[in-house]
């Protein structure tokens, strides 16, 4: 990842930081000049946040939100000027009016509420990856985009705006691997623990903490530092594991080279699963059928396998012995063509071809200076242009929630075919109807809720435990989440 100094040194954008101009809105147009200044606030800053947040410094940075004074120390400490918040509801009453766009860098489970908000008071939202935590939200957030036509809209997933898932894309659009019918997804993540059981000892808040406010529309649990920070991606009712965490960073260039859309058919396994957590290690097979097919290449039925905690594919022949496909410690992915295979790191970054042959293939994508590598600031930078220019004729970022929206719906289906591995079936999706067409009224879901292990008396004694749930009930929660009282979503336009 890139620090600040990185940035500084490499943006086409660091010398307009240097001047400070006024925020001169033109009034009727809508729009401001790119050299005007936007006002942004930060929610959820002391971790991700803080570096999104340095990715938009050209900006007046008025607002920032935190619930965790300690965590977000630094930050508070990067922008002096902004005020500070713990509940960004009272940070949007009190500087509503004055901020133009958020950022939104808060644990998942988070995400939705906040940006939905944001785009119901027509504010720009640049909201880190997953875009959301359950399929219906990230529903709602594209349908609220559009609706609030004046606002420009990218999720967080950087390397988006990397040259390296435009030259992909162009390759694989001019015919160049051929038809594709395959292609595997990596990462090594998770780096934090998972398949956790829910602590049971009782644990102080620590006074600089807002454990309330850090469990908003989740169902309140007791607080335990195993939650957060950081830690929240290892516990279904905050984050969504290590496929969740990555996916929409490995899985972009897949989604846009092969214009996806909605899978139809989905499974998934995985080390063991209980009720509370993610499991180490996961492999969920999409299929996806034909797609209209382009000018170059016709786009057929393809399976997409995902792996992560340590698995990888099999090695086709064409991998030479010694490859390391984790090289870059991310993860990566490989496009089996019917003329060529195409390998790539996470993001889309350094796409080559098994063959060895690079194709002169001319550029048709639009390209953001500098933005070769894994670096913060560039993303951010595009989103903050995207916010400037007229809403009649802006180029959207090409994260923008139009096209985020979707792709994360894929990546939390991802989510749902582990967490409904035991029902023992290929589940049939219908995307745009969001539901399984295959899960009957008295299908069961058997979960582990507790799993010990000891050796009693020099025997190995096992004793796990179960819960079984209606499976539709327990599909329809984990589609569209029912949120803790006090805490709703604007409705779904
Ligand atoms: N694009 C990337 O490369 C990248 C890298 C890391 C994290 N992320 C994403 O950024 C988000 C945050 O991850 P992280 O690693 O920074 O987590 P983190 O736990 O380190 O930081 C989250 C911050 O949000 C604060 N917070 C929690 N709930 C809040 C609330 N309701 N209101 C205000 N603040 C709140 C926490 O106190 C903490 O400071 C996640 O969605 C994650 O997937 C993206």
């Amino acid at each position: 990842m890139g620090t600040r100094r990185d940035f500084l040194k490499t943006s086409v954008w660091a010398t307009a930081g240097l001047s400070v101009l006024p925020s001169s809105v033109i009034s009727g147009l809508g729009h401001k000049m790119p050299s005007d200044t936007l006002t942004i606030a930060g929610i959820g800053i002391g971790g991700k946040g803080h570096p999104n947040l340095v990715g938009m410094h050209t900006e007046r940075i008025i607002g920032l939100c935190d619930v965790d004074d300690k965590y977000a120390a630094h930050c508070f400490k990067e922008f002096p000027q902004a005020k500070r918040y713990k509940d960004w509801r009272r940070m949007f009453d009190e500087l509503g009016k004055e901020i133009d766009g958020v950022m939104v860098a808060t644990p998942d489970h988070t995400h939705a509420i906040i940006a939905a908000t944001a785009l119901t008071m027509d504010k720009h939202v640049y909201c880190q990856k997953p875009l959301t935590h359950s399929i219906y939200e990230s529903r709602l957030l594209t349908r609220l985009a559009a609706k609030h036509k004046k606002v420009a809209t990218q999720m967080g997933n950087q390397g988006n705006s990397g040259d390296g898932v435009r030259q992909l894309c162009e390759w694989i659009w001019n015919g160049e691997i051929g038809e594709v019918k395959e292609v595997h997804a990596w990462t090594d993540r998770p780096l934090w623990p998972q398949g956790l059981e829910r602590p049971k000892e009782k644990v102080k808040v620590p006074s600089t903490l807002d454990w309330d406010l850090f469990i908003g529309p989740a169902a309140f649990r007791p607080y335990h530092p195993a939650y957060t920070p950081w830690n929240w991606r290892g516990w279904w009712d905050f984050g969504t594991g290590a496929f969740g965490d990555m996916a929409c960073h490995v899985l972009d260039p897949i989604y846009q080279a092969l214009k996806l859309g909605y899978p139809d058919k989905i499974q998934g396994t995985s080390s063991q699963i209980n009720v509370e957590s993610p499991p180490q290690s996961e492999k969920v097979e999409f299929h996806f059928p034909r797609r209209d097919n382009l000018p170059k290449v016709s786009l057929p039925e393809v399976s997409v396998c995902w792996y992560d905690g340590g698995l990888l594919p099999n090695r086709p022949d064409s991998i030479l012995d010694g490859i390391d496909l984790m090289k870059d410690g991310l993860g990566g992915c490989l496009f089996i063509g019917s003329k060529d295979s195409l390998l790539c790191d996470c993001g889309g970054f350094n796409p080559r071809l098994l063959s060895g042959r690079t194709p002169d293939v001319a550029q048709t994508l639009r390209r953001i200076p500098g933005a070769t590598g894994y670096h913060d600031g560039y993303h951010e930078q595009d989103w903050i242009r995207a916010c400037k220019e007229s809403p009649a004729n802006r180029v959207e970022t090409s994260g923008n929630f139009a096209y985020a929206g979707p792709f994360n719906e894929m990546v939390l289906l991802g989510v749902l075919a582990i967490r409904l591995q035991s029902l023992n079936k290929i589940l049939q999706w219908d995307g745009e109807h969001m539901r399984f067409t295959n899960i009957s009224p008295t299908d069961e879901l058997k979960v582990i809720t507790e799993n010990e292990f000891n050796i009693i008396d020099g025997h190995p004694h096992s004793d796990v435990r179960y819960a079984t749930f209606n499976a539709q009930e327990a599909v329809a929660e984990y589609i569209k989440r029912t949120y803790r009282e006090g805490w709703s979503l604007p409705p779904m336009p």
